[in-house]
């Protein structure tokens, strides 16, 4: 049974990000796949951020986390996956530029105005991701948004990824707040899934019109863009 939505949303003191699809734009990888093997590129970047994910569950749930790997192990053994299974030459040097591009992102263009009237508000404003710690440093230095997101929250240091619920009780520690004083943004239905069962108030950024996941709960809220995370209830009206 989906849980009745409280009348009065807590008041949120924090926002914490997903990064990769939420916050940093991955298309600009998409294209150099494009580039690099025309006609598949699509195909190619969606299998390999499928493979991606599915290998961070493999990691988290096999023999105790004994295969651990980091975010970018696994997403350079997803690229090599999805290469293979779409039977496209990966050379060490697509590997390289490919890899090369996926660490250095731009931020979706109304971040840095999002992060900033948060901030403006004296609301903390962070990343939760399962990106390991150089990866979101190198993220977040070449998406210009230093000084706008602290803390940068990297499940790397439990070696568990989302939607590991040890990952999202990462975000309540680093913070010392409930989960309900924090609103979790993610692009990606299956985290603001999780994130919802928690019990964040979560905002699912539709970006692309998909359907949400079929498994009896909604995400508090949703919305097209970063902007909607200023409209959320429990953000209160601006001073
Ligand atoms: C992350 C991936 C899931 O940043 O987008 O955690």
């Amino acid at each position: 049974m989906e849980k009745p939505r409280p009348a009065s949303p807590a008041p949120i003191r924090a926002v914490l990000f997903d990064a990769y699809g939420t916050l940093f734009d991955v298309y600009s990888v998409a294209l150099l796949a494009e580039q690099l093997f025309p006609g598949q590129g699509q195909a190619l970047s969606v299998l390999w951020r499928d493979k991606q994910i599915e290998y961070t569950r493999l990691v988290t749930t096999s023999n105790g986390g004994a295969h651990y790997q980091p975010f970018w192990e696994l997403t350079r053994a997803g690229l090599r996956y999805a290469c293979k299974r779409l039977g496209l030459i990966l050379t060490a040097e697509r590997e390289e530029k490919l890899m090369n591009q996926y660490r250095h992102l731009s931020a979706f263009p109304e971040a840095r105005e999002v992060l900033q009237a948060l901030k403006d508000r004296g609301i903390v404003t962070g990343i939760l991701s399962n990106g390991d710690p150089a990866m979101l440093a190198a993220a977040v230095r070449s998406a210009g948004l230093q000084g706008l997101l602290d803390p940068v929250i990297s499940v790397d240091g439990i070696r568990k990824y989302k939607t590991d619920p040890a990952a999202y009780a990462l975000g309540p520690q680093a913070t010392g707040l409930e989960a309900r004083q924090i609103a979790f943004v993610s692009c990606n239905s299956w985290d603001a899934l999780a994130a919802t069962w928690y019990g964040y108030q979560t905002l699912w950024v539709n970006r692309y019109q998909l359907p949400f996941e079929e498994l009896g709960t909604q995400p508090d809220d949703t919305g097209s863009s970063l902007r909607d995370v200023l409209g959320l209830p429990g953000l209160g009206t601006p001073a």
